[in-house]
């Protein structure tokens, strides 16, 4: 798998990142919501540097010139809830691309820390031959990454798969590389170190899905 970790380099990602984390502004909502979705635009753009191109020409009211446009068949794929403004960032980018949507929850068994992933609503055009962006923005135990694209192979067999998160444990990023092709890429802001004994990413930022829309009853 490729790994592409932006952490590394000082951009205004990690300021993005940075307002997620911080327990006295990750509280503002819509802040949280609007982060994620900058940072979608940014990891969007990004692995736009990996798409495939095609040579257009474009008529101007001056004249014509010749654009390399992207060539993919783009699908943008988001697990449900987190997901939703990780895909609306990406979605700013890739306007044209078809959209996929998967539930993907974690149901406790007797002990906080064993759980299993279930999957309850996929709507999925066809994925035969085409680009494949999954979007989940807390990449922990890498199981929910796994398990949607497990639920996702009776819909076709796509030319390339892009994984976007905002952050990634590395014991998450080891899973996953146990599951997807080796061509596969994996577009992160940042990696953190640890997951702990409930599967929260530390020093992460807690419950993504609930920051951006509201605390749930646990069943
Ligand atoms: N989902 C989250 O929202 N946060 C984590 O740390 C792990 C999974």
């Amino acid at each position: 798998m490729h790994i592409h970790n932006f952490s590394k380099q000082n951009t205004i990602l990690n300021t993005f990142v940075s307002e997620m984390r911080d327990v006295s502004i990750q509280k503002d909502s819509m802040r949280f919501r609007r982060n994620i979705e900058r940072i979608g635009e940014i990891l969007g753009y990004e692995l736009s540097k990996k798409l495939s191109y095609k040579p257009t020409t474009i008529k101007t009211p001056l004249g014509v010139c010749e654009i390399e446009k992207i060539d993919n068949d783009i699908v943008l794929c988001s697990i449900l809830r987190a997901g939703v403004p990780l895909h609306d960032g990406l979605l700013n980018y890739f306007d044209k691309a078809e959209n996929a949507f998967i539930s993907a929850y974690r149901h406790h068994k007797e002990k906080p820390e064993s759980f299993e992933i279930i999957v309850e609503y996929l709507a999925c055009p066809s994925l035969e031959n085409k680009t494949l962006i999954l979007a989940d923005p807390m990449l922990a135990t890498g199981q929910s990454m796994v398990a949607t694209f497990e639920a996702l192979k009776p819909f076709g067999t796509p030319k390339n798969i892009h994984l976007v998160s905002v952050i990634a444990a590395q014991e998450g990023i080891d899973f996953i590389e146990n599951h997807f092709d080796k061509d596969t890429h994996l577009w992160v802001a940042t990696v953190d170190e640890k997951l702990n004994e409930k599967g929260y990413i530390v020093p992460g930022l807690g419950d993504a899905g609930d920051l951006a829309f509201g605390e749930k009853l646990q069943q």
